[in-house]
């Protein structure tokens, strides 16, 4: 990962202050990337208003550009270069007169990602740049275009020699938004079309949970305490929930999400992610092998689901109408850009197995929808019971097993619930949780995600992006899901927005006398 590790002298400043926030030390660390010119192709789109853009002010204000830094927008629309600049202004919402003076440099290249032209013009813009902004050759490619395009551009690229490191080892890279693919055939079609243009080693796959400070702290929390890890393992941990759960609806994008579903949106990326995270095996170093080699391994492990089987592991959902924070929200069909006899999941529930010394015989319980009470991603590990109690069961009836809960998002932080003895002459329990809040322990801003991958992307650390071998098996564990749902006569059930999603669900868990945990 980035950054030199914390000196000796750092280290002890925590430990003088303990507490005391030093928010500002990964950000104030950062390497500066080499000057380089960053594209972006779909410059005028969604993507990059709500995320790129703020994301490189973001890097701006925070020191960590390059000297040599240009942004070259790329799109269909007929912009000219003020236009993009004003867009850019626009979107990062921040008129700093550094940024303004960086985002007076910004250029637009208009034009038709299948034509030749749009390349040479392009071509021509970078190597200006070279001359004037000192860019030094240097370029990171940023697809956020509809994805149908990646492998033309990527095409249009290599056919103009972009994709080849030019002399005095500068670099080409290539950064693809999701969805990458929409199975697994799909998949490995867009890297059949990416890898004739570029090679694994330049191609940079994001998935925005990586970047997410509380996802990368699930490796902190393993790998750099002695106590969490003997048991984490069959013999200690019951089962294993993952729940990624939005208030939101599919908002303005009904027309992308009919065909997507909340298994290919979330499933299939951001919760196999944080599963492999979670419950892979240690890395021996923290680096772009190290934890890749290991979440793919784990993967692996996940046992493929029967297509005749999905009934009794899987159960997919859709919202109706229902009220969301005291208002009331229409039911999905409902939705702008939905078909009105819709059959597309926005809730999924899955009980998953895998299939290797450390797992056996735990199950996986996976979660997640648009739409649900509130908004809340996080992973439980459940402890087994004590062996024996040896309180009156009347006396134990509110002690819960032990669980350990990472909240990833909102409310960042680790609670570790255990039994406790409620004051008082009789022995009664309960369960208490012990409480780390991100927030209290390191205040003031965090990176966001996509600055923080942006930046990786820049200085060439692809520990956090998804290698192609990862995006593979992901699509194979959910391919048969797919297979199974399309079959006209599978079941979809119900739930009223603002609720836990379908009944169902909670079926799953209560046939192997399990709940799921109320975030
Ligand atoms: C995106 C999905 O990948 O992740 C969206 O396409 C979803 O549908 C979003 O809302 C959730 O991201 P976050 O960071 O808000 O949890």
């Amino acid at each position: 990962m980035s950054g030199p590790p914390a000196t000796a002298d750092q280290l002890g400043a925590e430990h003088r202050h303990p507490g005391v926030a030093h928010h500002r030390h990964e950000l104030d660390r950062v390497s500066r990337p080499p000057g380089h010119a960053l594209v972006v192709f779909g410059a005028s789109g969604d993507l990059t208003a709500r995320k790129l853009l703020p994301a490189i002010a973001a890097l701006e204000e925070h020191g960590a550009l390059p000297e040599g830094f240009a942004v070259v927008g790329v799109a269909r629309t007929e912009w000219k270069d003020d236009d993009f600049r004003q867009a850019a202004a626009r979107a990062a919402g921040d008129h700093s007169p550094s940024w303004q003076k960086l985002v007076s440099t910004f250029r637009y290249v208009a034009g038709e990602y299948g034509h030749p032209d749009t390349f040479s013009e392009l071509e021509t813009v970078l190597g200006e740049l070279d001359r004037t902004a000192g860019t030094g050759g240097n370029r990171v490619y940023y697809l956020a275009t509809v994805p149908d395009l990646f492998g033309v551009v990527a095409q249009g690229l290599a056919d103009h020699g972009a994709n080849v490191p030019g002399p005095g080892g500068s670099f080409s890279r290539l950064v693809v938004e999701k969805p990458y693919g929409h199975d697994l055939q799909s998949a490995k079609e867009l890297d059949q079309a990416l890898h004739a243009a570029f090679d694994e080693s330049q191609i940079y796959r994001i998935d925005h949970y990586m970047g997410k400070e509380t996802v990368q702290n699930v490796l902190a929390l393993r790998f750099a305490n002695a106590i969490f890890e003997p048991v984490w393992n069959r013999r200690y941990v019951d089962s294993v929930q993952i729940t990624v759960a939005e208030d939101l609806g599919v908002e303005h994008r009904g027309g992308f999400y009919e065909k997507a579903g909340a298994l290919r949106d979330i499933v299939q990326n951001h919760v196999m992610q944080v599963l492999a995270l979670t419950l892979m095996e240690p890395p021996s170093a923290v680096d772009a092998q190290g934890i890749r080699d290991e979440k793919v391994k784990l993967l692996r492990a996940v046992m493929l689901p029967e297509v005749d089987a999905v009934a009794s592991m899987a159960v997919r959902g859709q919202y109706t109408a229902g009220t969301i924070g005291g208002q009331p929200v229409p039911g999905y069909r409902q939705e702008e850009g939905v078909d009105p006899q819709s059959d597309t999941e926005t809730y999924v529930a899955l009980k998953l197995a895998v299939d290797n010394w450390r797992w056996a015989g735990v199950p996986v319980y996976v979660r997640t929808g648009k739409r649900l009470e509130k908004r809340a991603t996080e992973v439980t590990l459940q402890f087994h019971r004590v062996p024996h109690l040896a309180f009156g069961a009347n006396l134990a009836r509110d002690l819960r097993p032990n669980s350990l809960l990472m909240r990833i998002q909102p409310d960042e932080g680790i609670s570790l619930i255990f039994g406790a003895k409620v004051p008082g002459e009789e022995f009664r329990l309960r369960s208490v949780g012990m409480d780390f809040s991100y927030t209290e322990a390191f205040p003031g801003v965090t990176a966001d995600a996509y600055e923080r991958l942006l930046h990786d992307v820049m200085i060439g650390d692809p520990t956090l992006f998804v290698r192609t071998d990862e995006v593979e098996r992901a699509w194979q564990i959910v391919d048969p899901l797919l297979e199974a749902w399309a079959e006209e006569d599978s079941p979809l059930s119900h739930y009223a927005a603002g609720t836990w999603g379908p009944h169902e669900a909670d079926l799953l868990l209560a046939r192997d006398l399990r709940q799921w945990r109320d975030p």
